[in-house]
């Protein structure tokens, strides 16, 4: 139907007639002469409609926006002073000799250009929504990443092998998505939060090198970076050990974002412990672009007399650190009051500082702050010394549970780095986040939970603590973040059974229930299981940071709304009784669809 798309059309094609197919972008009417921007999924070419040709003339009049056309016509270049940089095709553009409406439209719900779209009304006519060259652009880039990441793992022998979706509910921690089954009155199957049990049978099984791009379901609260369908880059190895994975894969990301993006990442990635991230970024998943850092001073406070100080410090389960903001003693009240309220989504009771307007000053007069004066003299100096301060800075200060302190500080850290600056230049930065614990205490339920998943080995010299001080005992996983955001995590799994059981009784579980759980698993790591291990990543939120967009349902064609519904098919939605009947399911409490 065509010789070419509309938005390669370039100065190469000079004085060739050519045939283009796309959408009437904007029409305008220049007195006599009528302009129509066609569009195609590679961009725009200006087409100019003379009078001379009168009927195409009179068809060019009659088209509206998002008409879709057919154009036959002559590459000419465009007049001295009306080229257009922006566009592949900006020198030239294209003399009607033909024109033809392939199909009208009705009036589009937006103009395609309009940059101020509320997500509602993008995911309601989410068509014409990707219509847009914002969204073109970035579902390209997300084929190319996919594509980028399946090259690379093909040339390294990884074999794709497809796993279930209806399956058994695997331990990532999440809530599962169930499908009821007909066939097995008051059974469920469970779609997959990963396909880690599979891929650790595909293992066991001898396929040495397994990937796969694959949906993931987990009904959980949603965020800025979080779906309840997501794709994973899934991958497995057998015989490689810690290093090795994490070598090759830094490898794979150096290409990946290279061929996809043009962007060069750093070699080797840094690598930092989960107690080093924590203690100075309070994070996971640290944004090492951020140069501010948090400082732990509770040995120097527990004899204050601030009683939020000091009772956290004489408390091992909470943490105080403080966090200085060079320059910062020129925050107003009001931004100080603003970072209070911030750090509150995070638990945070307040938000104590001090600002330094002398560091010579160990007194009120130097150090102004509301809580100065109930803080010793040797207390302020160690703040000082520790944080570095300088006249002209301000500390922020954290005291509560050491998950409330981390989340919050690490929170305002990343939002005042941002703000104010405080950042070192770098576009990219990788790193690789190790030795976590293999377990963390669930308060509420009074038991260690894995904080991995149950099949992540430990370290081998710490295979002791599991029975010891499951609270000490690190474990052989890994997870990368990029920019303040975990791209991706795993592990090196358990191969041994004895390992596996003390685990298993670590974290509660007894025999039986793990039977019951994963028993499949469980024997057919009994046939000599290959040493083997892997990991995933979020394909969402790697084209996320790639395309420079805050939301993931950006780069996903049909997302799902922050209330986890797909507002272009109206789904979740109510089904006929006679399905439900078939499906032996009853439904409680709910009203009547109107
Ligand atoms: P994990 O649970 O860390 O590991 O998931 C791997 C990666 O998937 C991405 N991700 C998500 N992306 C979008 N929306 C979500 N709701 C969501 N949840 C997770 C993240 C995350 O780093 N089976 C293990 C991997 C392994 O051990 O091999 C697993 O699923 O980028
Ligand atoms: P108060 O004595 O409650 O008026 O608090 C004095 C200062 O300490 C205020 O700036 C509060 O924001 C701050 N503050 C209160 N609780 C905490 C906390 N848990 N961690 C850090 N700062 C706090």
């Amino acid at each position: 139907m065509r010789t070419c798309y509309s938005g390669l059309v370039s100065a190469a094609h000079l004085d060739q007639v050519v045939t283009l197919t796309g959408w009437a972008h904007r029409r305008r009417d220049h007195g006599g002469v009528i302009f129509i921007d066609l569009r195609d999924r590679e961009g725009l070419v200006q087409v100019v409609c003379d009078p001379d040709r009168a009927d195409t003339f009179a068809i060019a009049e009659s088209v509206r926006n998002e008409f879709c056309l057919k154009v036959v016509g002559k590459v000419r270049r465009r007049p001295e002073g009306t080229t257009n940089a922006n566009l592949v095709s900006g020198e030239v553009e294209v003399l009607c000799h033909e024109l033809e409406v392939l199909n009208p439209s009705v009036t589009p719900p937006f103009q395609l250009d309009d940059d101020n779209l509320s997500e509602t009304v993008r995911l309601t006519h989410r068509v014409m929504d990707l219509r847009r060259p914002y969204m073109q652009k970035i579902m390209q880039l997300r084929y190319r990443t996919a594509r980028s990441f399946r090259r690379f793992l093909d040339d390294h022998g990884f074999i794709d092998i497809e796993t279930p979706m209806l399956t058994k509910s695997t331990p990532e921690g999440a809530r599962d998505y169930l499908v009821p089954s007909r066939v097995h009155d008051g059974q469920f199957f469970a779609l997959p939060q990963s396909p880690q049990l599979f891929k650790q049978m595909l293992m066991v099984a001898g396929f040495d090198r397994y990937y796969q791009l694959t949906k993931c379901f987990r009904d959980e609260d949603l965020r800025a970076d979080r779906q309840p369908e997501f794709t994973q880059v899934d991958i497995e190895t057998s015989f490689m050990n810690e290093t090795e994975i994490t070598g090759l894969i830094e490898e794979m990301f150096r290409t990946v974002f290279k061929e996809a993006a043009g962007i060069e990442l750093p070699s080797p990635f840094p690598r930092i412990t989960y107690a080093e991230a924590m203690a100075k970024y309070g994070s996971d998943k640290p944004d090492l672009r951020v140069t501010l850092e948090l400082v732990d001073v509770a040995d120097a406070l527990t004899d204050v007399a601030f009683n939020v100080f000091a009772g956290a410090a004489n408390d091992p389960a909470c943490r105080v650190t403080a966090l200085r903001v060079p320059g910062g003693a020129s925050l107003s009240r009001g931004e100080i009051d603003g970072y209070t309220e911030f750090v509150k989504i995070y638990g945070a009771k307040g938000l104590a500082y001090i600002k330094v307007n002398d560091v010579t000053q160990i007194n009120e007069t130097g150090l102004q702050s509301p809580i100065v004066k109930n803080i010793h003299g040797q207390a302020l100096r160690t703040i000082l010394e520790r944080t570095g301060a300088q006249s002209g800075d301000l500390i922020f200060f954290g005291a509560d549970k050491a998950k409330v302190v981390s989340d919050a500080l690490g929170a305002l850290r990343i939002k005042i780095g941002h703000e104010k600056g405080h950042l070192d230049g770098r576009a990219w930065a990788p790193a690789w986040v190790v030795d976590f614990p293999m377990f963390e205490y669930d308060e509420d339920e009074k038991r260690w939970n894995a904080c991995h998943h149950p099949f992540t080995s430990p370290k081998d010299e710490h295979i002791d603590l599991l029975t010891t001080d499951p609270g000490k005992c690190l474990a052989k996983a890994y997870d990368l973040a990029l920019n303040g955001y975990e791209v991706g995590g795993g592990s090196v799994r358990i191969h041994r059974e004895d390992v596996q059981s003390k685990v298993f009784s670590a974290i509660g579980l007894s025999k039986e229930e793990a039977e019951l759980k994963f028993g499949f698993l469980l024997d057919a790591l009994k046939y000599g299981a290959p040493p083997h291990g892997g990991l995933a990543f979020g394909l969402d939120r790697i084209v996320m940071l790639l395309s420079g967009t805050e939301s993931i349902r950006d780069v996903i064609a049909f997302p799902k709304t922050q209330r986890a519904q797909c507002l272009l098919t109206q789904a979740p939605s109510p089904v006929d009784e006679k399905q439900l009947r078939e499906l032996h399911i009853r439904l409680r409490n709910v009203q009547p669809a109107a």
